[in-house]
C-alpha cells in the first residue's frame, strides 16, 4: 500500500448483498454535543447521512432499506427537537418527491402517522402513494414507530378478524401474522446496523429481526460513511447464517 494516498476500500462481494438492511440512526445528539452544536444540528447532519447511505444502497443494489427516524418514545424529547426532526423529514420528502421519477425509489412508512401534523401526514401518504409504482430500491421510514406497538396492533387486528368470524386463532401462521404488521409484504431484514455505540434493539423491528445479523459500531450516525456501510456489509458476509439449523 502506498504510504500516502487513498486508503483502500473494504472489499465487499456486491453479488451477495443482504436483500434488506435496517438502520437505527443513533448518535446524532452526541455528534452535535462533541462539536459544541445544538442537538438539532446533529439531526440535520444525520439527515444528510441518511441521504448519502440511501443513495449508495440504491446504487449497489440493496433492495430494501429501513430506517428508524422517530420512535413512539421520541415524543418525550423537547418540543423543539421533535419539531426539528419533523421539519427535516418534510424537507427530505419534498426533495424525494421531486427526484422520484429519476431515482425510482418506492417509499413506505412504518408507524401510526395520525399524531403528525396534517401537512406532514399528507406528504407521507402522497410520497407512499406516488412511489408505489416504482420497483427499484424500497425505503421504509419508521415514523412514530415502536416494535411493541406494532405487535399489539397486529394482535388486536387479528383478534378482531377472529371475533368477526373471518379467522380462527388456531389457524394463525407466522407468515399470516407478518401480514398484520406495518411491514406487511416486506422481507425480514438480513442485517440490522446500529451506529452510536449503544448495543440494544430499542423497540426496533422486534418480530422482523428474529434472524437478522446485527452490526454495532461506535461511529455516530452523522459520521457513518459509505466505507462504514461497506465494513458492515463485509462483516455480514463473513457470518454464517444458520436460521436455527446447523
Ligand atoms: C437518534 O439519535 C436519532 C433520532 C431520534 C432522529 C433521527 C432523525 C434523522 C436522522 C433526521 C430525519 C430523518 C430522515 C429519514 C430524513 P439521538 O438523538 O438519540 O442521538 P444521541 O443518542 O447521541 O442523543
Amino acid at each position: 500500500m502506498p504510504l500516502f494516498g487513498k486508503k483502500e476500500e473494504t472489499k465487499v462481494d456486491f453479488s451477495h448483498l443482504p436483500r434488506h438492511v435496517a438502520i437505527i440512526m443513533d448518535g446524532n445528539g452526541r455528534w452535535a454535543k462533541s462539536r459544541g452544536l445544538p442537538r438539532t444540528a446533529g439531526h440535520a447532519a444525520g439527515a444528510e447521512t441518511f441521504r448519502t447511505i440511501a443513495t449508495y444502497c440504491r446504487e449497489i443494489g440493496i433492495s430494501y432499506l429501513t430506517v428508524y427516524a422517530f420512535s413512539t418514545e421520541n415524543w418525550k424529547r423537547p418540543a423543539e427537537e421533535v419539531s426539528a426532526i419533523m421539519k427535516l423529514l418534510k424537507k427530505y420528502l419534498m426533495e424525494a418527491i421531486s427526484d422520484m421519477e429519476k431515482e425510482k425509489v418506492r417509499f413506505r412508512f412504518f408507524g401510526d402517522l395520525t399524531p403528525l401534523t396534517p401537512e406532514l401526514r399528507t406528504l407521507c401518504e402522497e410520497t407512499e402513494r406516488s412511489s408505489a409504482k416504482f420497483d427499484g430500491c424500497q425505503v421504509n421510514i419508521c415514523l412514530n414507530y415502536g416494535g411493541r406497538d406494532e405487535l399489539l396492533r397486529a394482535a388486536r387486528a387479528f383478534a378482531a378478524d377472529c371475533a368477526a368470524g373471518k379467522d380462527a386463532p388456531e389457524s394463525l401462521t407466522d407468515g399470516q401474522f407478518s401480514g398484520y404488521l406495518w411491514s406487511a409484504g416486506v422481507p425480514d431484514p438480513d442485517l440490522v446496523i446500529r451506529p452510536g455505540g449503544e448495543v440494544r434493539i430499542s423497540n426496533f423491528l422486534l418480530w422482523q429481526s428474529a434472524y437478522a445479523e446485527f452490526y454495532f459500531t461506535d461511529v455516530n450516525w452523522p459520521d457513518f460513511s459509505k466505507e462504514e456501510l461497506r465494513r458492515a456489509l463485509a462483516v455480514y458476509q463473513s457470518r454464517s447464517r444458520r436460521f436455527g439449523g446447523i
